[in-house]
C-alpha cells in the first residue's frame, strides 16, 4: 500500500491545489484542518458495528501509533482505577501504562486464567482497565477476543484492543479482529504505518470518552495536530482496502501456505488459532543464533531482521517473517528451502 499509485495520487493532487504540509499548530488551536475532522468521522462510519443501534462510535486521529496508545493509557485511567494488560502488549501500552496514575498488573499472555484471578483480587478497584492487542506483533499469536470482551462486560471493564497488526486485514470486512463489537466496553487503537501503507494512529471509542480525551490528553492538547495529508492517506488507503478485497484475501492465502509448509510455530502460550498470520516467529533461542541466521537471510536478499531481548523475553530471540502480498510462491519456496539449511 506504501506505493499504491492511488494513494500517492491522492495525496499529490491534494498538495497540488493547495493542501498544506504541515498543521501548523495544534488541534485546540489553528491545526484542526477539515481533512482531519473528515478523516475521523469516515473512520467512526467506517469502523461502526453493522447491527444498528449501537452506541455512538468516535475517532480520534493522532501522528502515530504510539501516540494513540500513550495518550489513551496516560490519560483515561484514574488514581483507584487499575489496569491489567497482558505481558505481551506493545512498549507504546506500557509506556502509557507507566504515566499513568492507575496501578498496574500484567497477567500471562493470553491466559485468561490468570487475568481473572487479578481481576477478582482488584474487584474493589473503581474502574477496571483490560489490556491486550489482538495480533500480538512478535509472537503473530491471536488474543481470545470474545472471551476479553465477554469478561469486560461481565466486570464493567473496558477492554483496550490494539489492532495494529489486524486493521485491513482480518473481520468479515477488513476492519480488524474487533469488527461489529460495540463501543460500549471496548476502545481499539488502529495504526496507519501497517496494512495502511502511511503512519498515524486512531482511537475508537465511545463519543463520551473521545471528548474526554480532546479536553484532558496532554499529549493531544500540547501537540502539533497530524499532517494534514496523514488524514487524507489513511481515509484513501481505507477506501481502496474495500475496494481491492483481493489484498487481505491474497495475504491470508500467503500465509496458510507458509505456515502449512512451516508448521504452526507456536511460542509459549501462543494462541492456537484456525486463522493464518502475517507475522510469523521463528524461535531460535540464543541472540547470536538469531543474528547468524538473519545474516544469512539477508545475504540471500531477505529482509528478515533478528528480533532479541528486550523487545523479546529472554531466550527467546528469533526470525521474525512478515508477509505481504508482493511475495511470490517462488520467493516463498526458495525462503522455505533457505530456512530448512540454517
Ligand atoms: C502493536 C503495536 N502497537 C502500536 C505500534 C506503534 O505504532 P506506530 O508505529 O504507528 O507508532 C506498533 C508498532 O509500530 C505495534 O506493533
Amino acid at each position: 500500500m506504501a506505493s499504491h499509485p492511488r494513494l500517492r495520487e491522492v495525496l499529490a493532487r491534494a498538495l497540488d491545489n493547495g493542501l498544506p504540509v504541515g498543521a501548523g499548530a495544534a488541534r485546540l488551536l489553528r491545526g484542526n484542518h477539515d481533512v482531519i475532522a473528515q478523516c475521523e468521522e469516515f473512520f467512526a462510519r467506517w469502523l461502526a458495528p453493522a447491527s444498528a443501534g449501537v452506541t455512538e462510535l468516535k475517532c480520534l486521529l493522532t501522528s502515530s501509533g504510539y501516540q494513540a496508545n500513550y495518550l489513551l493509557l496516560s490519560s483515561l485511567p484514574q488514581r483507584g482505577d487499575i489496569i491489567l494488560y497482558d505481558a505481551n502488549v506493545h512498549a507504546s501500552m506500557r509506556d502509557g501504562i507507566r504515566a499513568s496514575a492507575a496501578k498496574s498488573f500484567h497477567f500471562r499472555h493470553n491466559d485468561l486464567g490468570d487475568l481473572q484471578r487479578l481481576i477478582a483480587q482488584n474487584k474493589n478497584s473503581e474502574q477496571i482497565f483490560i489490556l491486550t492487542e489482538s495480533l500480538f506483533s512478535m509472537d503473530g499469536d491471536f488474543a481470545d477476543i470474545t472471551a476479553l470482551h465477554d469478561l469486560a462486560i461481565q466486570h464493567n471493564a473496558i477492554l483496550i484492543a490494539d489492532e495494529a497488526h489486524a486493521t485491513g486485514i482480518y473481520g468479515p470486512t477488513g476492519k480488524g479482529l474487533c469488527e461489529n463489537i460495540p463501543r460500549t466496553h471496548l476502545i481499539t487503537i488502529h495504526t496507519g504505518g501497517k496494512a495502511f501503507g502511511a503512519a498515524g494512529g486512531i482511537i475508537a471509542a465511545r463519543a463520551d470518552i473521545i471528548d474526554y480525551l480532546i479536553n484532558i490528553a496532554r499529549p493531544f492538547i500540547f501537540a502539533t495536530a497530524p499532517m494534514p495529508v496523514l488524514a487524507l492517506a489513511l481515509q484513501t488507503a481505507a477506501q481502496i482496502l474495500d475496494e481491492e478485497t483481493w489484498r487481505r484475501e491474497k495475504l491470508l492465502q500467503i500465509c496458510k501456505s507458509f505456515r502449512r509448509e512451516m508448521g504452526d510455530g507456536r511460542v509459549e502460550n501462543n494462541n492456537i488459532s484456525p486463522l493464518p498470520s502475517p507475522i510469523y516467529p521463528l524461535v531460535l533461542g540464543t541472540d547470536a543464533k538469531a543474528l547468524e541466521a538473519s545474516q544469512k537471510l539477508q545475504t540471500a536478499g531477505y529482509d528478515i531482521r533478528a528480533i532479541r531481548p528486550p523487545t523479546v523475553p529472554e531466550n527467546t530471540a528469533r526470525l521474525r517473517i512478515s508477509l505481504n502480498i508482493s511475495h511470490t510462491p517462488e520467493m516463498l519456496d526458495e525462503l522455505l528451502a533457505l530456512l530448512k539449511t540454517i
